[in-house]
């Protein structure tokens, strides 16, 4: 048996005075991957900001190598051979990789600063270190990576202090499969070192695959801590949410008249190098998936049509009708809106209430004279908190201080109150817990039944698989297949894996 590297007790916290965690245990052993699991703001991010300095605990004692800390800086948990990589990026876009794999570092070589020619080796030591077969040039813009690469450098950062203990916040997330899967010789790698892992994640069966326990919270509670080779999925699920799994109702496909006028039509777009040749055309009642890995162009697709992107060529019509958008002014009054990929930059205003940013796009609707009408408001964002079970303190709730995943169903529920009727999501399921994503599928599958569009995007094949009438295969920014899965037909996750490949 490993000997125990971290012991937390008794931890709680509250936030103005709503306790969010109630007296949680945790601890951790040398060289082991321990996962933490939990609905939608069960307390995963709030436990591990507490671990690294972010936030103070209220009560409880934190023991390293069996040594009682205090800190209530990350500088402070660094000190003690903690690091974390952050669900949000904390990287500065306008430095250097390096530049930001050193910015919080103090100082090692006394009082001197540390040299740039040296922050730069390192980086490319450390870099090459992980192993990741992606090229990342230290002396590059953060701003200019990509998603998948921006989060390679999260990690390196984190690794260029003694690590003892590395928390993950939802490492996959943006990444791809190869990205996914060179992480996780990573972390193996990390493991035989020494290094201890908080791995946080909604992907359950990664867990399986890559953790040695697993704790799951509930509602600010620890309900177990378990070998995985002690428990399985069902058990697993079912702590987190409280009550056995029952069979999950499937929401079922609606059936579509492809006689009717598509309510978009997209013919011949093209972005740069990105896309190009790309024509569609999507039905009322219609769920289109693409597929494709990141990197792939299908981001690049619903921000053409959208307008975020400028479109070389291509043109659109709404119901019919030609238009032509310029930006996303024009598109939300065409009757589009999108669910961003980027959430917090794109998605939402950080420092409003739930309610303020799920209104802001339709006050014209809600205005009575100039005045908002404040109770018919009130009642269509109670209505959507409800639907998806944002869980808030209210609708006056500022959004910085929502959960990951809370966060991004305000997100979803901000492009479906806005009375679209093309919805362009992209992987709008993002950091979201296993129960909430088919609360969210399930009112996508309703907005598409009662005669809107949906174009779907999704890491998540089998959820592509499941809900989608039909699903675009992009491959380096072409449509190379079209897979028809209405009345009956399905295909499944290992199919359409090979497909994007
Ligand atoms: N700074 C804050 N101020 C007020 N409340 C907060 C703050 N940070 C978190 N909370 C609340 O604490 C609770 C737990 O949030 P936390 O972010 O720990 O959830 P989580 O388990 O990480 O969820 P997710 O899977 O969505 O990321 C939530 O109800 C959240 O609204
Ligand atoms: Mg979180």
């Amino acid at each position: 048996m490993n000997k125990t590297i971290l012991e937390m007790k008794g931890i709680c916290k509250s936030f103005s005075g709503i306790r969010v965690l109630h007296e949680v245990d945790f601890t951790l052993l040398k060289g082991e991957v321990h996962a933490i699991v939990g609905q939608n703001g069960a307390g995963k991010s709030t436990l591990m900001k507490i671990l690294n300095g972010v936030f103070t605990k209220d009560s409880g004692v934190i023991w390293i190598d069996g040594r009682e800390v205090s800190y209530d800086t990350p500088i402070g948990a660094r000190r003690n051979g903690i690091n974390m990589i952050f669900q949000e990026f904390s990287l500065v876009p306008t430095l250097t990789v390096y530049q930001n794999v050193f910015l919080t570092k103090e100082p090692r070589m006394g009082k001197m600063l540390l040299k740039d020619s040296y922050c730069e080796k390192k980086t490319a030591e450390i870099l090459s270190e992980i192993g990741i077969d992606v090229e990342i040039n230290p002396k590059s813009l953060v701003g200019e990576l990509s998603v998948g690469s921006q989060q390679l450098v999260e990690i390196a950062k984190a690794l260029s202090s003694e690590s003892k203990i590395l928390i993950m916040d939802e490492p996959t997330a943006s990444l791809t499969h190869t990205e996914i899967d060179s992480l996780f010789d990573v972390i193996k790698r990390l493991k035989q070192k020494g290094i201890s892992i908080i791995y946080i994640s909604h992907y359950l069966r990664d867990i399986f695959e890559i953790c040695d326990r697993i704790t799951v919270l509930r509602d600010g509670r620890r309900i177990f801590t378990k070998k995985l080779e002690d428990t399985n999925l069902e058990e697993v699920i079912s702590a987190m949410v409280g009550k056995p799994v029952t069979q999950q109702s499937h929401v079922g496909k609606g059936v579509i008249n492809r006689e009717a006028t598509p309510i978009l039509e997209v013919d011949n777009l093209k972005v740069g190098n990105l896309i190009e040749g790309i024509s569609f055309k999507l039905w009322p009642g219609e769920i289109l998936g693409i597929a494709g890995l990141l990197g792939s162009g299908r981001s690049e697709i619903v921000n053409a049509i959208f307008g975020t992107i400028k479109r070389e060529k291509g043109e659109l019509k709404v119901k019919g009708e030609r238009i032509n958008i310029r930006s996303s002014r024009d598109s939300i009054r065409a009757g589009i809106n999108i669910v961003p990929e980027d959430r917090r930059k794109q998605g939402l205003i950080l420092d409003f209430s739930v309610k303020e940013n799920l209104i802001l796009p339709i006050v014209n609707r809600l205005a009575k004279l100039l005045l908002v009408d404040d109770k018919k408001a009130e009642k269509l964002v109670s209505y959507y908190m409800d639907k998806l079970k944002i869980k808030a303190e209210g609708v006056w709730q500022v959004v910085r201080f929502l959960s990951g995943g809370n966060q991004q169903k305000v997100v979803v529920a901000k492009s479906m109150a806005s009375e679209s009727k093309i919805l362009l999501m992209d992987d709008p399921t993002f950091g979201i817990d296993v129960q909430s994503k088919q609360e969210i599928m399930s009112i996508v599958a309703e907005f598409a039944r009662s005669g809107g569009g949906v174009i779907f995007i999704s890491s998540e094949l089998d959820e592509l698989a499941k809900y989608c009438h039909r699903i675009l295969v992009l491959k380096r920014g072409v449509i190379t297949e079209v897979v028809d899965c209405e009345g009956g037909r399905a295909i499944s996750e290992e199919a359409l894996l090979k497909m994007i490949q």
